[in-house]
């Protein structure tokens, strides 16, 4: 079942990263990063197209209360986000019916690729949402065409555990694979 997630009110830190909830004043640097090429693609959607398309996502984001904002403590930027989403595919819901969990997905500024900071990123996640929040597990996918994304999960210690046909949010079918990592409570 789908863990209760409210992060309006969390701040995580991590060496370089500060994960908070989102505010209307990041727009200038949402839209910058989610503007370009390549960002939303490997994860489903679209380049932002206008600023407004980008404050209605973030708006979103506000009211839903389950996604962080990545900030770069060295310039103050909002640099991607990182979202708690429900876990309950049709897939995999029988098996994770009676413990609670969510699945995580993310984005981060192409400018800021390769230095390893959203699997610095999601280790800050894994640890609030197993020892603060005591989730039973944590789920994670990527398409297949996303080794970038394979490498997070693989450097924050997922196991695989299914092939998958994802919808994407441009109305295409993509082949991925899906990951788990649960909590292991009495370690
Ligand atoms: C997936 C993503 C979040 C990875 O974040 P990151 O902080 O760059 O992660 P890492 O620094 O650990 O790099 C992961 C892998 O990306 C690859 N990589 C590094 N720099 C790269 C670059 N400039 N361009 C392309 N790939 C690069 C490397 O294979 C690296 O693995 P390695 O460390 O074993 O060499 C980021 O690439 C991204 O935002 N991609 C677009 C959105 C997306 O795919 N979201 C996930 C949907 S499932």
């Amino acid at each position: 079942m789908d863990a209760i997630v409210d992060v309006s009110n969390v701040v995580l830190e991590t060496e370089r990263l500060i994960l908070r909830a989102w505010k209307k004043e990041d727009l200038n640097d949402f839209y910058e990063y989610a503007r370009v090429e390549d960002v939303g693609n490997m994860a489903g959607w679209m380049p932002h197209a206008s600023i407004e398309e980008s404050e209605k996502i973030l708006n979103m984001f506000i009211e839903e209360k389950k996604t962080f904002a990545l900030v770069y403590k060295e310039n103050n930027k909002v640099i991607g986000s990182l979202g708690l989403e429900s876990s309950m595919r049709k897939e995999v819901s029988e098996e994770f019916a009676n413990i609670k969990g969510r699945e995580i997905g993310y984005a981060l500024s192409k400018d800021y690729w390769g230095k390893g900071l959203m699997p610095e990123a999601v280790k800050a996640v894994i640890e609030y949402c197993f020892k603060d929040q005591q989730y039973d597990f944590l789920l994670c996918g990527h398409f297949n065409r996303n080794h970038q994304s394979r490498r997070v999960v693989e450097k924050c210690g997922f196991s695989f555990l299914k092939d998958m046909v994802f919808d994407t949010r441009m109305n295409t079918k993509e082949d991925g694979k899906l990951y788990v990592l649960m909590n292991k409570k009495d370690e």
